[in-house]
């Protein structure tokens, strides 16, 4: 497998003073961390980053020790600290940024918990951690901050991603601040509305492209190629260098006394690939002495990562893809084979959940006053299927991943409390009435009323 091939050749940190570096994990080149393209110029395998241990004043390699305490100097004190949660991870991140860094600030999300989500899940301590408090509602801002800041560093002019809606949201928002054109590839008719609109605000040039999110990708890719355009996908190996810090930040969250899982939500992959860089590189500094278990969910209409993973990873499977939780509408991932790394590196598991999963997940974290888009309660169903299956155990310790804001799919939302033909009965339809207080007192009676027809659990 090509990412094993890398893995021998690179260790997971370089040694200390050794510039950072970008390696192919298909034919083994390097490239400085300069180096402009986002794929490998001899063979368009994918690239991977390497940096070296962080060093002291005296040029010495820091310890774990050392560096937790200078992460959380860095936590968003002045003058030293940083308001972003992707930069003050920065000497693990991209160590040469300088003056380039383009920031919103990012990161700082909450770690949550709901004891109406761990009953639901069956695990005492659960913790929730929302992405979806990042400046454009999802945890495609922590990729975006340090993707763009690349783009600036080699002089791009022009940005480009294909996007299921939440990269093309942070992509454009980036892209705005950065000051460069930004171009993006969204499959016509199946982008949540939340998510469109903000793309449009941002200022991206937004084309709607006749055809899936794979085949967005693929175009997307040619015409970056062509028209010399900057990709900014996950493939770039500078998003996944920012998406590392959801588990920086969450560990340190917990002290550093690693959970027993992470669990998210995986559709392209890049998230996947990202956790489990993150947990090799915590494990090579010394910030964590035992490594989490992965487990990455999908929808089963989409599938295809948890076919290979039920295949052993023999085979490479591909899926068209159908979902109503567009966010992970993916039938051919990119990053699959980083991601085959990730969860053989953590004893991972992959599996899927049901649309119908999935939206009972979302009701219970909406419910709960956390909310949450679709997608992102994949990672809850998720972890209550392992609870169900005996493979997590209700004394475990997990973190679970929301990966994006409730606003962003507001058409789902319309949905599923308002259309009486939507699976299941509405939730919670909002009611019309006269302007008068005798009318709200009708429905007051009349909730009370089903309340007490309603027999105790
Ligand atoms: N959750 C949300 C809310 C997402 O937007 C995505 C991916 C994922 C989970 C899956 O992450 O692709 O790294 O496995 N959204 C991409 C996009 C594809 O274009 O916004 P992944």
């Amino acid at each position: 497998m090509s990412a094993s091939m890398s893995r021998s050749r690179w260790p997971d940190v370089l040694p200390v003073g050794r510039p950072s570096i970008q390696c192919c994990a298909s034919c083994g080149a390097e490239y400085p961390d300069l180096h402009a393209s986002p794929q490998c110029d001899a063979c368009g395998g994918l690239l991977e980053v390497r940096h070296a241990v962080p060093a002291d004043a005296f040029a010495a390699p820091v310890d774990g020790i050392a560096l937790r305490a200078s992460f959380a100097n860095h936590c968003c004190a002045r003058p030293v600290g940083h308001a972003s949660g992707v930069w003050r991870f920065q000497s693990v991140v991209m160590p040469t940024a300088g003056d380039a860094i383009v920031s919103w600030p990012e990161g700082n999300t909450a770690l949550l918990q709901r004891r109406a989500l761990s009953q639901y899940v069956g695990v005492d301590a659960l913790w929730v951690k929302h992405e979806g408090m990042n400046p454009t509602g999802s945890f495609k801002d922590r990729g975006m901050t340090v993707g763009t800041t690349q783009a600036v560093r080699v002089g791009a002019s022009a940005v480009a991603c294909a996007s299921t809606g939440n990269t093309s949201a942070a992509l454009a928002a980036y892209a705005a601040q950065a000051g460069l054109p930004a171009l993006v590839f969204v499959p016509a008719g199946q982008v949540a509305l939340g998510k469109l609109t903000q793309t449009l605000s941002y200022g991206a040039r937004t084309l709607l492209v006749r055809g899936d999110f794979d085949d967005c990708l693929r175009l997307v890719q040619d015409a970056a190629r062509e028209l010399g355009i900057y990709l900014l996908n996950s493939i770039n190996p500078w998003r996944l260098e920012g998406q590392k810090t959801i588990v920086f930040e969450l560990l340190q969250q917990l002290g550093w006394d690693a959970p027993d899982w992470i669990v998210l939500p995986a559709g392209n992959l890049g998230n996947t690939a990202a956790f489990g860089k993150a947990l090799r590189e915590a494990k090579a500094l010394g910030l964590i002495n035992r490594v989490p278990r992965l487990a990455s969910v999908q929808a089963s209409g989409a599938a295809p990562f948890a076919a290979s993973f039920a295949d052993g990873f023999r085979t490479r499977t591909r899926v068209q893809a159908e979902t109503l939780a567009t966010a992970i509408r993916i039938g051919d991932p990119a990053s699959h084979d980083r991601a085959v790394d990730a969860i053989t590196f953590t004893d991972g598991m992959v599996l899927s959940v049901t649309d119908a999963e999935i939206l009972a997940a979302k009701r219970v974290i909406d419910a709960a006053g956390v909310g949450c888009e679709p997608a992102s309660a994949a990672s809850i169903a998720g972890a209550r299927a392992l609870v169900h299956n005996g493979v997590m155990r209700s004394g475990d310790r997990v973190v679970a991943v929301l990966t994006g804001h409730v606003l962003k799919d507001p058409g789902i939302l319309v949905r599923m409390h308002q259309d009486a033909a939507f699976p299941e009965a509405p939730a919670n339809a909002p009611i019309e009435i006269d302007a008068s207080v005798s009318a709200v007192a009708a429905v007051l009676a009349a909730d009370a009323r089903s309340r007490s027809t309603v027999s105790p659990p």
